[in-house]
């Protein structure tokens, strides 16, 4: 019997899986499901699709095909029954039965734009809601050395989790777990005992990385450097009145430049909890975890945690055999705090994937520990390649944020430039910084974060690909006309009797916006909400291109001026969820 689809008729319509129509969804699902009760005696659910292709419909549904075996029937003959009473209903302009029995519907420009509803809320974040917080924490960066291009990673992937949770209404508590203990302060100091050049409090970051990576050139030769280090942290970690004035002073020093990168960047963290918060914290926990049986004496000395032979992971160790704390008792201790201090419902650390096997450890540790944590999870970030040989890492020496994000802006300076007329602003300064940066920001934020990314100039300042400065562009295109008809908001229109293929497409791509905001915050991937504005940037370039709108007679002009409207706030809303800025003017 040839009642099922053929895998290449399925494959043709390659269905995408927004289901955002929630609306046409329950208008049609119920009388679908009438007339297949009707006819069968039985209760099938009715699933809307939207096709990919557009003369497949504004939706569409297989379920011929899927009850033809159980109700005996050509799929062909249900799809027809099903087309006929669909007709019928409010909203529909028309039903095609196509293929072996899929049932596209067209719906009446009315029901469609009556459908934009839901985009133009999505537009504003919603009031907070009374769930218990989020906490997300990103960034982390280790103090005393500038961030490094790496770093954007986490950073903006980081703030755009946190920015998708908080426009969805939810109380997001976003933190920043700074580093800022460990034996690199014990090398900083030894370094600046014997190079230092000028008072610390003079100095910026650049020169606390020269005398660290002074103090690893000339540790190589001389070991000995290595044990003051050693013994000076182990000062630090006694409180030592001077190390600590030393360690504060060169925390303040790079906190004021990490600050004014993320300032840069519109990354805002919160809570700036570094690491050294945690130190009163984390015996308590020692001595619990001992007695519970959950550390245990190892080889040499160290305290340790051993997992289930099933998950395959070596034991971590808690507490080195000098007594030190480490990494890990420091992050037990931030469980703990955070659990304590804020009773979120999850926990989430937005951390580099060469961190999986360290927060499988920690999870796992910690649920051994503590029988009370709220749902916990490592996001991960994957790599990131460089598609220009010259910026991969060169050897001890790191490749800085600000410079790859002053070369963008050089970058974007002479595109603008290179694009003379075309391009109109007041202030070139301004639209380079809002360019380059967001470029660079951008181009992290539309891959997939848990696949390897790839860094490229030419990809990130394309002005008509995936990119910040083509989703400017698209933005001050849009602003433009509706400032050259003298509206900055525009109210839905009526009476609209029939559409053309690009207003159709366009409101089709608009309207999933509310869809896709839920799925990029519970899937944790903003590339899916910087993928869907790029979409709409084509939709709405391609309709601009064809269709005059303020030239337009009535009522398509009002119908035009509403899309146009709705675009640009789609682009702009979705763009500051992504942190990037949209010009008004271009
Ligand atoms: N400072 C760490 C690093 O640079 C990242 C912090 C990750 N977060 C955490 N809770 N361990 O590798």
């Amino acid at each position: 019997m040839i009642f099922c689809a053929t895998f290449a008729e399925v494959f043709e319509y390659n269905f995408c899986s927004h289901t955002a129509f929630i609306f046409m969804k329950s208008l049609l699902s119920e009388r679908a499901q009438k007339v297949l009760k009707t006819t069968f005696g039985d209760t099938f659910v009715v699933q809307w699709e939207r096709p990919t292709r557009k003369d497949h419909g504004d939706i569409a549904t297989s379920i011929a095909l899927q009850i033809a075996k159980k109700v005996g029937k050509n799929p062909k003959e249900i799809a027809e029954l099903l087309a006929s009473a669909l007709w019928e209903e409010e909203g529909v302009e028309r039903v095609d039965v196509a293929g072996a029995g899929y049932v596209n519907v067209w719906l009446t420009p009315d029901a469609l734009i009556a459908l934009l509803d839901g985009a133009r809320q999505a537009c504003t974040a919603k009031v907070k809601n009374a769930e218990a917080p989020v906490v997300i924490e990103y960034s982390g960066p280790n103090i005393a050395k500038p961030l490094g291009i790496h770093h954007i990673l986490s950073t903006v992937v980081g703030q755009a989790i946190a920015n998708l949770y908080e426009h969805q209404g939810y109380d997001v508590k976003t933190v920043n777990h700074i580093g800022d203990w460990g034996t690199q302060f014990g090398k900083l100091f030894v370094a600046y005992q014997n190079w230092k050049k000028k008072p610390i409090e003079d100095c910026t970051v650049e020169d606390l990385l020269d005398l660290y990576v002074r103090f690893h050139d000339e540790a190589e030769a001389n070991p000995a450097l290595d044990d003051q280090a050693r013994e000076a942290f182990a000062r630090l970690e006694k409180g030592d009145k001077d190390m600590k004035e030393f360690w504060q002073t060169s925390v303040d020093i790079s906190m004021r430049e990490l600050l004014m990168m993320y300032e840069r960047l519109h990354v805002d963290i919160a809570y700036q909890h570094a690491e050294s918060m945690y130190e009163e914290m984390m015996m308590p926990l020692i001595e619990k975890g001992k007695k519970d049986g959950v550390f245990i004496e190892g080889k040499e000395g160290a305290l340790i945690a051993e997992f289930p032979e099933e998950l395959n992971m070596p034991p971590a160790i808690v507490l080195k055999a000098d007594g030190a704390t480490i990494y890990h008792t420091r992050d037990l201790a931030t469980i703990r705090y955070r659990t304590d201090t804020w009773h979120p419902q999850a926990v989430y650390h937005v951390v580099d994937i060469a961190q999986q096997l360290y927060f499988q450890q920690l999870i796992c540790m910690g649920n051994q520990l503590f029988s009370d944590l709220p749902h916990w999870e490592h996001i991960i970030i994957g790599r990131m390649r460089f598609a220009d040989k010259g910026m991969s890492t060169r050897k001890g020496n790191i490749v800085r944020l600000e410079q790859v994000l002053d070369e963008a802006v050089e970058r974007a300076r002479k595109k603008i430039e290179e694009h003379g007329e075309k391009i109109q602003t007041d202030d070139i300064d301004d639209l380079a910084e809002m360019m380059g940066v967001s470029s660079v920001a951008y181009g992290v934020l539309s891959q997939n974060r848990r696949m390897d990314m790839v860094f490229d100039w030419d990809t990130f300042l394309s002005f008509d690909g995936n990119s910040a400065p083509y989703l400017q562009y698209t933005h001050a295109r849009s602003r433009s006309v509706l400032d050259n008809a003298g509206v900055e908001t525009v109210e839905k229109p009526k009476k609209i009797q029939s559409l053309s293929e690009k207003e159709r497409g366009l409101i089709n791509t608009i309207m999933l916006f509310e869809q896709v905001l839920e799925d990029a915050r519970r899937e944790h991937m903003p590339h899916k909400l910087a993928n869907f504005l790029f979409e709409l940037c084509q939709e709405f370039n391609a309709f601009y291109s064809e269709e005059p709108i303020l030239k337009a007679e009535e009522p398509e002009r009002s119908l035009r001026l509403y899309l146009t409207y709705m675009t640009a706030s789609v682009l702009q809303a979705g763009a500051r969820i992504l942190t990037i800025r949209v010009p008004d003017r271009m």
